[in-house]
């Protein structure tokens, strides 16, 4: 079948064999099949959807377009963590030192921003100097004399996501559940970890808005790792507001900072300290995620784990000293406060997307492939759920390169925090585990 017999097929709801997708995902990889075709048969599958043994060749044919990286030389029990993807979701800038300060090995493949979510390779990509494509012989050398690294797609290692997720990026093909599952568990398995922890994001910032489909999508990433060999754990949390403060990538550095130095949101801390006592029980070195939390806990207020942080840093090619110096990192030219103008109230709900797209909008996102992402633009927020506002109060800052992207980003943040007059409560932070 050529190329575009297979778009066809997939457009008209017919079911692909295992060849068919072999021929699609290694075709592109290998750049036999051109973005375009890509583009539309993602939107085919998009639209048409995968079944189940689909979705497990997409996962393999993905993780065969490049090596898979042997992690056994390392000892321990090596646990990698991925979220499905959120706005000012800063985890794993705070996880992932923070476990290997408890002597659990982090080897671990992250994504650039997708859709109206941020990225770890952009954030990290913000602190000078700093390198994400590693080649599998330096990822491993890192993992074993640092204990962390935090790595992107690259030719060698799952270069079919590296592509795909690029595409899917601009061509409104994210939310799909086929098409989630091969991205992560691809990543997962050819990044070579033992055991894997996922963070299900479900609510209005997330590709699932509800319940039903975050558990339909835990339940998918589960049953695909298990048949790729790989035992993943799922736990599903809050994405009703955005996780942490800042959303847009040095700004999330600095607050991946401030909360490494326990001075960090209350939501973002809480949410990395639970993930990582689960994944230093998974890493066998807490008997019980109570032990682990407590040894989590330690490594933070010790200033272990900021330690770690600043030597995984450097061994990258970042400048360390962004661990105490957080004016070395970008911050765009222009600024300005958004005010509370109508009455007094409570801040009863936010449309955690539309704040992602606003901070897109201010310079911290791709329109296209080729865009350049202004890493010091975005935003700060002032406000949670459950606050109470007054006429003046600020309620978000916002950083761009020019007074147009203000605007926009000032419109679009605008209409994404409902005040009214009646107090709500918060969400919580964890669904279900
Ligand atoms: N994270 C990924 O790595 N891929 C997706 O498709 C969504 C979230
Ligand atoms: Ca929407």
């Amino acid at each position: 079948m050529t190329f575009e017999e297979l778009i066809e097929a997939k457009r008209d709801g017919n079911e692909h064999t295992a060849e068919q997708i072999d021929r699609i995902v290694l075709g592109y990889a290998e750049g036999e099949m051109p973005d375009y075709q890509m583009a539309a048969w993602l939107m085919a599958a998009y639209l048409n959807g995968l079944s189940g043994e689909e979705t497990v060749c997409l996962t393999d044919a993905m993780v065969r377009s490049g090596r898979v990286v042997d992690l056994s030389s390392i000892p321990g029990i090596k646990v990698d963590k991925h979220s499905t993807g959120g706005v000012a979701d800063t985890t794993t800038l705070v996880l992932a030192p923070l476990v290997a300060a408890c002597g659990v090995p982090i080897a671990k493949m992250s994504g650039r921003g997708l859709g109206h979510t941020g990225g770890t390779l952009d954030k990290l990509e913000s602190i000078p100097g700093m390198r994400v494509e590693l080649s599998p012989d330096e990822f491993l050398e890192q993992v074993a004399r640092v204990g962390v690294a935090v790595i992107a797609q690259s030719p060698d290692i799952d270069p079919a996501d590296k592509m795909m997720y690029a595409l899917r990026d601009v061509t409104a093909t994210v939310p799909s559940i086929p098409l989630i599952v091969g991205s992560i568990i691809s990543k997962k398995v050819a990044g070579g970890a033992d055991a894997i922890l996922l963070d299900v994001k479900v609510g209005s910032g997330a590709f699932m808005k509800t319940e039903d489909e975050a558990r339909h999508l835990a339940g998918e990433l589960t049953r695909v790792g298990a048949r790729l060999g790989k035992d993943v754990h799922c736990v599903m949390s809050d994405m009703n507001q955005p996780l942490g403060m800042a959303v847009g990538n040095a700004l999330e550095v600095v607050e991946a900072v401030e909360t490494l130095r326990c001075e960090g949101p209350v939501e973002l801390t809480e949410l990395c300290l639970d993930l990582a006592a689960k994944m230093l029980t998974l890493g066998g070195v807490a008997p019980n995620e109570g032990e682990g939390r407590w040894q989590a806990e330690q490594a933070l207020s010790s200033g272990a784990a900021i330690r770690v942080f600043k030597r995984w840093i450097e061994a990258q090619g970042g400048d360390p000293a962004v661990a105490s110096d957080t004016s070395l990192l970008p911050l765009a030219s222009r600024s300005r406060e958004v005010t509370v103008s109508g009455e007094r109230g409570f801040v009863v709900g936010t449309d955690a997307e539309e704040i992602g797209r606003a901070a897109m909008l201010l310079g911290a996102g791709r329109a296209t492939k080729d865009d350049l992402i202004d890493p010091g633009a975005g935003l700060v927020l002032d406000v949670r759920i459950g606050h109470e506002v007054t006429p003046g109060d600020r309620i978000a800052t916002l950083y761009a390169a020019t007074e147009q992207q203000l605007d926009l980003g000032e419109e679009r943040l605008r209409a994404s925090i409902a005040i009214a007059s009646e107090r709500v409560d918060p969400p919580s932070l964890f669904h279900e585990v």
